[in-house]
């Protein structure tokens, strides 16, 4: 967009599905940042965006007065149903996170790591020689399900590519076609859950799922077990294939950073955080206010639906210097990207391995690559972002 009355549009007529969004991501977030800090919304019930940092922060941590039970969709189809933990407020959502957060600490996450190693090489193998990839299918968008479905979640192998297909629809399809897809995962997932049901215990996570915990005094409906195993489900595939293809994006781009990182690992770490800092996967979750409260000069009424607007947090010039950049020297990267307060991302420490094993293997096999020539990545963008292609070449004599 040139015109700046283009931006403009979205302080008053805020739209995550919005195409011109979709197009100009970038534009359309440093405008929000820059010159709106709670933009407004028609969409659906109608909502308010937090766009600044300070602001998403202290909302996301105050879940009294920015509560989550009514869910984190903007503009939810009809017939809509929960995700768990999710859609809860505590102490129901903290006795959750208390028996899943075991499976995802980092010294569980770490037994993960040499598997997830190995299908990161063996998918690079199958493409390396060629010179030339469609890198989201060849590799970002299996590798996330390979881990999950592998090493959390194992449903049958056969089973995976119709599960991948409906969590797509769910998560990118056409408005109309995502409740239908939900009810279908639902469903498989069910009968999964029920099947396991009748094992021995594994002592794994979907145990301690079936195990479930206490709903006001008595045990929590099988429902909400199946949508616990949804929202496991539902968060970490499009997320990291996202971040994924996001990080081998600005590795294209910056032969410096990929030299950067050959000779010095330990900016790894800021290159993950500046990858999902730039390319955040969860662009906003909504959350309802249950007192007055001011945000930014704006009044919030009990009621009011609002944006948490990560993305646009993310790129806040008051705490991250030339926001655009991709800069894995950055002394510290402060960023929304994993979320803030008691909902901050449980697959945080999976999704970082995943990140750091894929710039890894990927440099340490092709260490010189590009954008395809005339190539420019293509997106899906609503509530969630992720990248649908990413064409990449390198010269097949600078392998290694
Ligand atoms: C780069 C990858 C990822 C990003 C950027 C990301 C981002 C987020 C964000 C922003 C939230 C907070 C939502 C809110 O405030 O309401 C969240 C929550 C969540 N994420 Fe992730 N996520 C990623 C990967 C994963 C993975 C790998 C998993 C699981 C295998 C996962 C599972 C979840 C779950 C279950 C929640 C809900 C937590 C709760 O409500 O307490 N995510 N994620």
């Amino acid at each position: 967009m040139s015109d700046p009355k283009d931006y403009e549009r979205f302080e008053h007529a805020f739209d995550v599905e919005d195409p011109a969004f979709a197009e100009d991501f970038e534009g359309v977030l440093e405008h929000l940042v820059a010159k709106c800090p709670v933009a407004h919304s028609s969409v659906g019930p109608g909502y308010r965006a937090l766009n600044r940092y300070e602001d998403v922060r202290r909302a996301g941590a105050d879940w009294r007065t920015f509560s989550s039970a009514d869910g984190w969709m903007l503009d939810p189809p009809e017939g809509n149903l929960p995700i768990l933990p999710e859609d809860l407020d505590p102490p129901y959502h903290t006795a959750w996170r208390r028996v899943l957060n075991p499976f995802f600490k980092p010294s569980a996450i770490r037994d993960i790591e040499p598997h997830a190693r190995r299908y990161a090489r063996e998918l690079i193998d199958a493409f390396a020689e060629r010179g030339e990839c469609e890198f989201v299918s060849a590799f970002a968008a299996q590798l996330p399900g390979l881990v999950l479905f592998k090493h959390l979640i194992p449903v049958p192998v056969d089973d995976l590519p119709a599960l991948f297909r409906e969590i797509d629809t769910y998560s990118f399809g056409a408005p109309a076609e995502r409740a239908p897809a939900f009810g279908r995962v639902l469903q498989y997932l069910e009968g999964f859950l029920r099947a396991r049901g009748e094992e021995p215990d594994r002592g794994d996570v979907v145990d301690a799922v079936l195990a479930g915990v206490e709903r006001d005094g008595a045990p929590c409906p099988w429902a909400d077990k199946v949508h616990t195993a949804l929202d496991l489900v539902f968060g970490g595939l499009a997320t990291t294939t996202h971040a994924i293809s996001g990080a081998i994006y600005e590795l294209a781009q910056t032969p410096e950073a990929r030299r950067a990182l050959l000779e010095d690992p330990t900016c790894l770490d800021t290159a993950i955080d500046e990858t999902v800092r730039l390319h955040a996967p969860v662009v906003a979750v909504a959350r309802t206010v249950t007192a007055d409260v001011e945000v930014a000069g704006v009044q919030l009424k009990a009621g009011d639906r609002v944006a948490l607007n990560y993305a646009a947090a993310s790129r806040d010039p008051e705490v991250c210097s030339s926001p655009r950049k991709f800069d894995v020297h950055r002394e510290e990267v402060v960023h929304t990207a994993f979320g803030v307060g008691p909902h901050r991302c449980i697959g945080e420490n999976l999704a970082r391995l995943e990140i750091r094993i894929s710039i890894d293997e990927f440099l340490r096999r092709i260490p010189e690559f590009g954008l395809a020539p005339g190539s420019r990545p293509e997106f899906e963008s609503g509530q969630l972002r992720t990248m649908k292609r990413l064409s990449l070449v390198w010269d097949p004599a600078t392998l290694r």
